[in-house]
Formats: C-alpha cells, structure tokens, sequence
C-alpha cells in the first residue's frame, strides 16, 4: 500500500489543509486510472478529512461524493462512489443544486440550501453544499458534492480548494 500523506493537527488551517488535502488526492489517483477506484477513494479522503477538519473549525461534513452524467441520457446524472447515508440515484440537470452545477458548469456554493429552489433533500442533515462541476475537455463528465449539517458550511476558500482536488481528479483518471 502506498504511503499517503496525513493531514495533522498542526496544519487544520483551512488555507494549509487544501494543499494537503491536494497532495493525498495525487498520491492516492496518480497510479491508478480507473475512475470507479479513483473517485471511490477521493470520496473517502474528501469526507473523512474534511470532517477531521470540522473537529478543528466546527464543520460537519455529512455527505461527500460524486454523480456522473448518465451515459444513456446526457441530461441526468447518476450517482457514483461516496461517502455517507443513502442518496438519491437520479437528479435531472433541472433539478437540486447537482443539476444547477451541470447545467452552469460553474462550482455552487449553497450557504443555506432551504432557500434554494428544487433543493433535493437526500438526508435532512445538510443545510449547506458545495458543488463543483468536472469538466475534461469541455465534457461534462458528472459533478463532486459535498453536503454539511451547518449553514454556511462552505466559502471560497472550499470553492478554490476543492476546484484544484477535481481538476487532479478529472486528469488522473481516464474516461
Ligand atoms: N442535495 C443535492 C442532491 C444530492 S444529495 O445532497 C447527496 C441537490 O440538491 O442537488
């Protein structure tokens, strides 16, 4: 098993985290190309580091993973690798927060997903979300959501954070 790096107690800054987080997305995607094993494990490194971080800064992660774009209809995605309780298998690019990101292809910040239109509630749990589009050569291939128990669970230090984890993502994968 490859050594991955840890994100300690003495780098739970925020603006030190996301670098480390980068650095264990890389070590662990750089290998391997096939995207069911690489999303898997970046679900599983985005959740439980973000929620180590959340004993540091009090932000609960509750949900983190990926929908990809269907590959019988281009407008609907399908849930893929994640980490959390059960989640909805389908969400048309007209609906929730993943739909607004597919359909922008531009990273949604939610501060307080009760006031967005069409939210669709998996676990009753969030109260925010992020969600960052991955995009390859202009192709949409599916979106990486992240939900959170507090409002205002995220900002734009996540966004960019969390932009440069999908960009590794998207590149050390093939689709
Ligand atoms: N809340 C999302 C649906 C997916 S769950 O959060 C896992 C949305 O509105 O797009």
């Amino acid at each position: 098993m490859k050594d991955i790096p840890r994100i300690t107690s003495s780098t739970a800054a925020k603006s030190e985290f996301y670098p480390e987080l980068l650095e264990q997305i890389k070590a662990i995607t750089e290998d391997q190309s096939y995207w069911v094993t690489n999303l898997s494990n970046a679900a599983a490194i985005i959740y439980h580091e973000l929620r180590g971080l959340a004993f540091f800064q009090a932000k609960p992660i509750n949900w983190a993973g990926f929908y990809l774009v269907d590959p019988n209809d281009d407008q609907k995605l399908i849930l893929g690798p994640f980490q959390g309780k059960v989640a909805c298998t389908e969400i048309p690019f007209s609906k929730g927060v993943c739909g607004a990101a597919a359909t922008t292809r531009t990273t949604q910040v939610i501060k307080d997903v009760h006031q967005f239109p069409g939210h669709i509630a998996c676990d009753s749990a969030s109260n925010s979300e992020i969600v960052v589009p991955l995009v390859k050569d202009g192709r949409l291939l599916g979106v990486l959501d992240i939900d959170c128990e507090e409002t205002e669970g995220f900002d734009e230090c996540d966004q960019a954070g969390l932009e440069a984890v999908a960009k590794v993502i998207i590149d050390n994968c093939a689709w």
